[in-house]
């Protein structure tokens, strides 16, 4: 796959909203390598401490930076999954996966996360801070929310698939229909 054409794909999104079950799909199918931020943080002991009132680690936003820039060098066609993070490295599309409250709250409630966890990403969510997020690294027309909730993965991964197709044809000729 070594002919395809570089493309940058930054799927975030607020804890639960699925960014992990549709970027892994996507990334089969785009044929895209695909990094989960979280794994790097804890696989590479990218963090300061952790934060026991948010129950998550403090990222070390330096090193994780660096470590994704340098992984962007080499690899040319990336699918990142996670929070956003201050990179320079210019993306082509950012999707910010979104989800309703109740269906938000029901797959937190099922990963046993306690209250105060579940209401601090529900307000997240509400207040649509991924799309904050995600406006400080690239402009808003390359980027895309996307209601998951009443689909499936692949239906959704289709509907970006559709998105992206639209604004970078090129991206994906010669192996998508
Ligand atoms: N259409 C859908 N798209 C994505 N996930 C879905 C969908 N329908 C149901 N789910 C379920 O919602 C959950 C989403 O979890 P997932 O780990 O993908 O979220 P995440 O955003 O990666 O969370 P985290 O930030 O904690 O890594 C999974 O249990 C998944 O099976
Ligand atoms: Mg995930």
């Amino acid at each position: 796959m070594n002919h395809l054409p570089p493309f940058l794909l930054y799927i975030t999104g607020v804890t639960g909203t699925g960014k992990s079950s549709v970027a892994t799909r996507l990334a089969e199918l785009l044929f895209l390598e695909y990094l989960e931020l979280n794994t790097l943080v804890l696989e590479k002991g990218f963090y300061l401490g952790y934060d026991i009132n948010r129950d998550s680690v403090i990222i070390d936003d330096e090193l994780l930076v660096s470590s994704i820039e340098s992984i962007i060098k080499r690899k040319k066609r990336l699918c990142l999954d996670g929070g956003v993070v201050p990179l320079d490295s210019t993306f082509n599309f950012i999707i910010v996966l979104r989800c309703h409250v109740d269906t938000l709250r029901g797959r937190l409630l099922s990963r046993g996360y306690p209250e105060e966890k579940i209401e601090a990403n529900i307000e997240a969510e509400i207040m649509n801070i991924a799309y904050h997020d995600a406006i400080e690294l690239i402009p808003s027309h390359n980027i895309v929310e996307v209601f998951n909730d009443e689909f499936s993965v692949d239906e959704t991964c289709n509907q970006i698939i559709s998105i992206i197709s639209q604004h970078h044809p090129s991206v994906l000729k010669g192996f998508i229909n």
